[in-house]
């Protein structure tokens, strides 16, 4: 059972570690349609990794799920999953394409903040893709959240997420424009340089059907230096180990030099038990 979290039918909005991160209707149909091409691509190898760990299919949690993309590889190849959120109109993409698992008792969903997070059977591997943790806005809510992780995840269990790297954010400060037939999007943003912290609007409009969606989405996000988030695994429990699966590279169209992403893995200590 789920402790604070709420089932993903409620449209209760719960507090919120992420500020005006909470991706609205239209967005989280945009994001499904056009950001998740990463994500896609990603989970196949994750999915087969993950598994060789653990002998065959177990069970997963998907932190901050989104639309169900990585929650349909693994359900596809025999896990049973726990996708958490904290939006609902991610959650409600989720459930729409994942109806027959979530039917079966393979597949919860769960809307819940991830500093939040109380899951009553441990698990064996969590993931939390597409910098979905860059979200939290302190290096306290990150910690807060690695040690929910950790009491989700049975001892010797995998954690696998990545990061995005301050190159990534860099170009939140130019404007983009992208006006196709079927949409035109602006992509505008200020990124602190010494605060590591950023906003970004993404407006604009899409079709959708006969019609068009307006898309008018606020996000924040803040880096995190990749010894610091070391650091913080450590203190939650979790030992940071070389990635076992390599991923695809960012598509996010950035110029600026380095890397844009860091994938991390983490064991979580058995000795703690
Ligand atoms: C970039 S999307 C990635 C979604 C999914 N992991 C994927 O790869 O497609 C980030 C997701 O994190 C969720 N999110 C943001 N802040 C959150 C928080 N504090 N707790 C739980 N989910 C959060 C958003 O609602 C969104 O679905």
């Amino acid at each position: 059972m789920v402790g604070t979290a709420q089932d993903s039918n409620e449209s209760r909005r719960l507090p919120s570690a992420s500020g005006s991160s909470v991706y609205d209707v239209p967005y989280a149909i945009f994001f499904e349609r056009h950001y998740t091409g990463w994500v896609r691509n990603f989970s196949p190898d994750l999915e087969r990794y993950l598994s060789r760990c653990h002998g065959g299919p177990g069970s997963l949690l998907d932190l901050c799920c989104g639309s169900g993309e990585t929650l349909d590889v693994f359900l596809r190849a025999g896990w049973t999953l726990v996708g958490v959120d904290l939006s609902a109109a991610m959650l409600a993409r989720a459930r729409a394409k994942l109806a027959p698992a979530l039917r079966s008792g393979r597949l919860r969903l769960v809307q819940s903040d991830a500093v939040q997070l109380a899951l009553g059977d441990p698990v064996d591997a969590v993931v939390s893709l597409d910098g979905a943790l860059n979200h939290l806005l302190t290096m306290e809510q990150l910690l807060i959240a690695f040690e929910r992780v950790g009491a989700a995840l049975r001892p010797g269990g995998r954690f696998v997420f990545d990061l995005f790297e301050a190159p990534h954010f860099r170009h939140w400060n130019r404007v983009s424009v992208a006006d196709e037939d079927d949409m035109i999007m602006v992509k505008r943003g200020a990124w602190d340089e010494t605060t590591g912290a950023g906003t970004r609007r993404i407006s604009g409009a899409f079709r959708d059907g006969a019609g068009w969606r307006r898309v008018a989405q606020d996000l924040t996000a803040r880096h995190f230096d990749v010894h610091q988030v070391e650091a913080q695994l450590r203190r939650a429990g979790l030992r940071r180990v070389a990635p076992g699966v390599t991923m695809p590279p960012c598509p996010c169209g950035s110029s600026e030099s380095g890397e844009c992403r860091t994938l991390f893995e983490a064991v979580r200590d058995p000795t703690l038990d």
